[in-house]
């Protein structure tokens, strides 16, 4: 099939690459100039785990190209928005400046026919109105709202093995059309036996913001569980696991420490509940406020834990941050708890060094007030705390005995509760973690 993908982010980079991998020929159109330069000379602009070799093989193949040019979508029958929708400035909503810019011009290459297919997070709403202002402009074309689930770290995988298909289609008959072309291009992924959910635009959009609150809720449940654990010397790692053998509840997810951070879920809260309240229906939705509280608390409590093994001052102090991504196995810092700390650490007066195994351009780039060093290791030259903020498997795999004598004080704090305390505490080391006892 002939593909457009439009905004070769995070998402759609993966998303033509990948569609390209299934056998289709696949344009991949964005207005950044550098980024669609790199894509095209087969470099990832980020940090993905197997993408710059999907990306080279799908440009091989002759099946993957990359423009700045929206006329080159013209050949194409199906077009994935796959643009992003960040936080606005000083406001909860949606900035959606890039969904409507990218659609209004998509208008100009569109045919009857064709099939616009929505994939960017969006508020519940959009897909009817596009779908009004496609159809009004180009008659004979339709629109679809098709929800992503991909996780950074495991893109690839997420994109090529989704656990789901979600098609929010055209109420009028123009559904079985959608339908069928969307069944067409992920045929390979239908085959396998994938579940998919039919349905319409309303509950497409709400899914995939559905999915991310309940994700972010999961995890706040188990930092509010945490602040309790602190509270009580009770353990919230053995608490998560205790609970989450409960197949109604399950482990995943429960993974107590510093929260939720990133390009999604902090956003797409907020989104959710700016929506909520223009729809009238924002009492639904408080306690997500609650959830975004708790995950903000736990980066106050780790400066504060930090100041408390510092013998309660922070001023002067050689402190090392292990990780500054959002989450191992990416280089993105958008909304990075890890940075977070980092930078609250400094301010109080602490010398922090951190470092990261794939962010540190973005940090140096994006604070540049923040010294970055290349190894653990001379982060933790003459440390008086170290503190694990992102749990990348590097870091999870230190060997505490070697780890301690670079350092000057052995104090390691666990922010993401990722580390074997009995190993650390073995080898001489003070151990303290969000929700668990010293040791
Ligand atoms: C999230 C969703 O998991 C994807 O399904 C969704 O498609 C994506 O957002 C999106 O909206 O595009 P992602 O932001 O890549 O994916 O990251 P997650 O794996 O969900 O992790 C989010 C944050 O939660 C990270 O900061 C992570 O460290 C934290 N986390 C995760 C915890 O603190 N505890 C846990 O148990 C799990």
């Amino acid at each position: 099939m002939k593909i457009s993908v439009i905004g070769c982010g995070y998402l759609g980079a993966v998303h033509a690459a990948s569609m390209a991998e299934l056998g289709h020929d696949v344009v991949g159109i964005d207005v950044d100039q550098p980024k669609i330069a790199a894509l095209q000379d087969a470099k990832a602009p980020f940090y993905e785990p197997g993408f710059e070799e999907l990306l080279g093989r799908s440009l091989a193949s002759g099946r993957l190209r990359f423009s700045t040019d929206m006329a080159d979508a013209r050949d194409a029958v199906l077009h994935f928005v796959c643009v992003g929708t960040p936080q606005k400035r000083g406001e909860y909503a949606a900035d959606m400046r890039y969904v409507e810019s990218a659609v209004e011009s998509l208008l100009e290459a569109l045919k009857p026919g064709d099939l616009v297919a929505g994939k960017s997070t969006v508020p519940v709403g959009t897909a009817a109105r596009l779908a009004e202002l496609v159809e009004g402009k180009v008659p004979g074309a339709m629109l679809a709202w098709n929800p992503e689930f991909l996780r950074e770290g495991f893109a690839v995988q997420d994109t090529l093995h989704p656990d789901r298909l979600v098609y929010g289609l055209p109420a009028d008959g123009n559904g079985e059309r959608a339908r069928a072309m969307l069944d067409e291009v992920y045929a390979s992924i239908v085959a396998t036996g994938t579940p998919q959910v039919i349905t319409d635009y309303a509950t497409a959009e709400m899914v995939k913001t559905a999915a991310n609150s309940f994700l972010a809720t999961k995890i706040s449940f188990i930092n509010a569980m945490a602040e309790l654990c602190e509270a009580t010397g009770a353990d919230v790692k053995q608490l998560a696991d205790a609970i989450g053998h409960d197949d109604r509840i399950g482990r995943k997810f429960l993974n107590a420490g510093l929260g939720f951070g990133g390009g999604c879920l902090p956003k797409d809260i907020r989104a959710f509940m700016a929506r909520a309240g223009e729809l009238g229906a924002d009492q639904a939705l408080t306690f997500l406020r609650e959830v975004d509280n708790i995950n903000m608390r736990r980066r106050i409590r780790m400066v504060e834990l930090a100041r408390e093994v510092c013998d309660g001052s922070l001023l002067g102090k050689r402190v090392a941050v292990l990780g500054a991504a959002f989450k191992p196995d990416s280089d993105d810092i958008r909304d990075s708890p890890a940075l977070n700390v980092a930078a609250q650490l400094q301010l109080q007066g602490a010398v922090v060094q951190v470092t990261d195994p794939a962010a540190g351009e973005n940090i140096k780039r994006s604070w540049p007030q923040l010294d970055v060093v290349d190894t653990p290791e001379e982060a933790a030259k003459g440390a008086d705390a170290v503190l694990l903020l992102t749990e990348w498997k590097q870091y999870r795999e230190l060997d505490p005995v070697a780890f301690g004598k670079i350092v000057k004080q052995k104090r390691v704090l666990d922010g993401r509760n990722a580390l074997d305390r009995d190993s650390w505490t073995d080898a001489g080391w003070t151990y303290r973690a969000l929700g668990r006892r010293a040791g």
